[in-house]
């Protein structure tokens, strides 16, 4: 088998500059392993306790019991929610919801399972929004779905946020109908008190009923036991709402298991692998490596090296459109076609970047973008030289192609930089976030400066005055307003990415969702109009 070129890297990693960063990134990976450890813990210890007490397992015991003894978990957004709920913003750790990819019986499957722990597992709008992204995921690379249910249904106080619409509750339970339209599996577990939506999804074992019975005694004044409404024996002998009655937690997981055994075979690979071989480069080096302020240049290859098996990288185009680097690679031998920022991104880099996606969707090589981007080239010369024109082809090719996309913002997400590396609106399979990035629309003094300029020619037109001091007291808070929303933890609360992750487990976190995607047919290769 003839290999790719070893990338080397022109790092100096005695040097100043490498400690300097290597400091200030593993203190920024601490801090993201602090929130995620505690954020996995669920709700308040008291809470948690009278949980076990009533003999059940705690969410994360029961999905380990699930799983096969072994298994990876791809965790979706186990920070949704950070610093949303609450007066401390820490009501709902994780969006009271565990969601992730697993091993079950062999195969990949997403598992769902709510947090009895925080709030009653009812759903907040992030619970709503995990629990659609959860099945989202288990759509586009069609995996099987289990369900782990114990949830107190629509979080009341903030029904206006979770009910009515069509990103709402209702949702969860359309996506299951039309999921089994589509022959994906969906195995449900009732683990505890399932009430009113929460109870939509088939039963196994516990109490399940559609109304509680505070809201029966409310609508119709009857008072009954959670038990007569809806126990597990109710459901299992007289209304047939479930197929299976289980003893306990660990009886029902088994089960679980059991079923999912009997599902049937995978669809065959829509790509071939090698034998998955290390970087020749340390991925513990991308501390030092990558600068912590996202601003400072760098050669985005020193970053690929340290992901990509055997440090092989084979380039193409290496010579044109250089602030956009593309080639061929294997990450732990799964083919991939990396595109990486390089720098601002000017008409070439675009064509190159539109050029190199039609490639890998024909060979139906998956795709990975490493987005470190302020934005593409602006000024007249660049106008007239039609980059609008070349940035939209590039914005075709990412959105088109049918091979599976993962996105890693490795530092900044700017302005139609977002889009054109295919940020979330793009539907790549999987999007993470370093701790060091930063997203949006633009950045904060960019921002104050284009809305202080509008400001001061409106004042301008009616003839009047804008001291320099007022101007500054118009930009600050706009400038604060960006740094506080271009954080990865105010992104990764709202879901507009599946997770912040440690840049050295970047590569450990690609395999398993190129594991997850490789099984789910390709559609046929097909492009809109581009722009000439
Ligand atoms: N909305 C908002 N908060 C809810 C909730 C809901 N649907 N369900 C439970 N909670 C909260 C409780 O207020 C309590 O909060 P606190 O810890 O701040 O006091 C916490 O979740 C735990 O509830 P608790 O009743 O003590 O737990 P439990 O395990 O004994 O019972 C339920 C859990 C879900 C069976 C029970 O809380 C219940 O029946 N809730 C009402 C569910 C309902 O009618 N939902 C209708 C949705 S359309």
């Amino acid at each position: 088998m003839s290999r790719a070129p070893v990338l080397g890297s022109a790092v100096d990693t005695a040097g100043p500059a490498f400690a300097a960063n290597d400091a200030a990134n593993r203190a920024l990976a601490l801090e993201l392993r602090e929130r995620i450890d505690t954020a996995a813990l669920g709700g308040p210890e008291k809470t948690r306790i009278r949980h076990v007490e009533r003999g059940k397992l705690l969410p994360r015991d029961r999905v380990d019991l699930l799983l096969d003894p072994g298994s990876p978990f791809l965790e979706i957004a186990p920070l949704a929610a950070y610093g949303l709920y609450g007066a401390d913003g820490h009501d709902a750790p994780g969006a009271g919801m565990i969601a992730g990819i697993g091993r079950v019986a062999g195969r990949p499957m997403v598992v769902v399972a709510n947090d009895a722990t925080v709030k009653g597992g009812s759903y907040y709008p992030m619970t709503v929004k995990k629990h659609l992204r959860a099945q989202e995921v288990a759509l586009h690379n069609r995996l099987p779905c289990v369900y782990l249910a114990d949830s107190g249904g629509a979080f009341l106080p903030m029904q206006d946020d979770v009910f009515p619409d069509r990103e709402h509750f209702g949702r969860i339970f359309y996506n299951q109908a039309t999921m089994s339209r589509m022959g994906i599996p969906q195995i449900a577990a009732v683990l505890g008190s399932c009430t009113a939506g929460g109870a939509y999804v088939p039963a196994m074992q516990g109490t399940i009923f559609l109304g509680g019975p505070p809201l029966v005694k409310a609508a119709t004044g009857e008072v009954v036991t959670a038990e007569e409404l809806g126990g597990g024996d109710l459901h299992s002998r007289v209304s047939g709402v479930t197929d299976h009655l289980a003893d306990d937690d660990a009886d029902a997981l088994a089960r679980v298991r059991t079923i999912a055994d009997t599902l049937g075979p995978l669809d065959p690979p829509a790509w071939e692998t090698r034998e998955p071989r290390p970087p020749a480069l340390d991925p513990e080096e991308l501390y030092g490596v990558v600068p912590s302020d996202t601003r400072t240049p760098y050669d985005v290859r020193e970053v690929i090296g340290r992901i990509v098996d055997g440090s092989e990288f084979a380039e193409f185009k290496a010579e044109y459109g250089t602030t956009l680097v593309t080639g061929f690679a294997h990450i732990n031998g799964h083919p991939v076609g990396i595109i990486a920022n390089n720098g601002i991104l000017f008409a070439e880099s675009a064509l190159k970047g539109a050029h190199f996606i039609e490639l890998c969707d024909r060979r139906s090589i998956p795709l990975v973008f490493l987005q470190n981007i302020s934005g593409f080239m602006v000024g007249r010369d660049y106008e007239a030289g039609g980059i609008a024109k070349h940035g939209a082809k590039m914005v075709t090719a990412v959105a088109c192609a049918r091979v599976p996309k993962f996105t890693v913002v490795i530092g900044g997400s700017f302005g139609a930089g977002n889009y054109s590396m295919c940020g979330r609106a793009y539907s790549p399979r999987f999007l993470w976030m370093w701790p060091n990035a930063r997203i949006s629309v633009m950045g904060g003094e960019q921002a104050a400066s284009v809305l202080s300029t509008v400001r001061r020619d409106q004042k301008e037109a009616r003839g009047e005055e804008w001291s320099a001091e007022d101007e500054e007291a118009f930009k600050a808070p706009i400038r604060d307003q960006y740094e506080e929303q271009g954080s990865p933890y105010y992104s990764t609360a709202r879901l507009w990415d599946d997770g912040v992750i440690d840049p050295v487990g970047t590569r450990d976190v690609l395999a398993m969702a190129l594991s997850a995607a490789r099984h789910a047919p390709l559609d046929p290769v097909g492009y809109g109009v581009f722009r000439m």
